[in-house]
């Protein structure tokens, strides 16, 4: 069972990504196989379906869509921009769902995909709202997401230097998010056999 994991923010020093960073901990001391994607190895432009027509998908694109049909689970940990997920995690959803030919299945890329959701904020709500909007979306994607998540607020306090949670309640539940899907991808699969 292999696991993608996501940040929505390429910012050097994410919060974000250094909560995922402890998801994928979680979930490889679990056992799974995870592989961390940055997006900034992946730039693609918005999406713009003159562009899609006139050129076919931008090579990112290709490539972070093969990587993610040979993953069955997702980490996905987004900022909270105004109250939705970030535009870089929006617009990278938005190329994962197009159809590369007409061959290729609808939504090939999410079909039977399991995901857990997690965001960190400096502010107190700890990007609580932008998760609800990604959960929304990441239905109409046709992924089930775990009704679990991690919310970290006031997080420029929140982090060691060494990179984990100053408050172990938080650090267990981060750990526990990656441990838990890779736990439910299991499960399914034993059922599926
Ligand atoms: C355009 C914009 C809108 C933002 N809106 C929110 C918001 O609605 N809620 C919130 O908690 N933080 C908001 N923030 C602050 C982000 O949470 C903060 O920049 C955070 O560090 C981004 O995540 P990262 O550290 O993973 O890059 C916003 C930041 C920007 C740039």
């Amino acid at each position: 069972m292999k696991i993608l994991a996501l940040s929505g923010s390429i910012r050097e020093k994410s919060f974000n990504s250094r909560l995922l960073d402890i998801a994928v901990a979680g979930a490889k001391s679990a056992g799974a196989e995870v592989t961390v994607v940055n997006l900034r190895d992946y730039d693609m432009p918005l999406f713009n379906q003159d562009l899609e027509y006139q050129e076919g998908a931008p090579d990112a694109v290709v490539q972070l869509k093969n990587l993610m049909i040979q993953h069955q689970g997702l980490l996905i940990a987004s900022p909270e921009y105004n109250g939705f997920p970030s535009p870089l995690l929006k617009n990278m959803l938005d190329w994962m769902s197009r159809q590369q030919n007409e061959h290729e299945p609808p939504m090939f890329a999410y079909n039977g995909k399991i995901a857990a959701v997690m965001a960190a904020s400096p502010g107190a709500g700890g990007g609580t709202r932008g998760l609800t909007i990604l959960r929304i979306l990441l239905q109409n994607l046709g992924v089930m997401a775990l009704p679990g998540q991690v919310t970290l607020g006031q997080a420029g306090q929140a982090f060691r230097e060494d990179g984990r949670l100053h408050e172990e309640r938080l650090q267990l539940a981060a750990e526990s998010l990656g441990s838990d899907l890779y736990d439910v991808l299991m499960k399914q699969a034993s059922e599926l056999d």
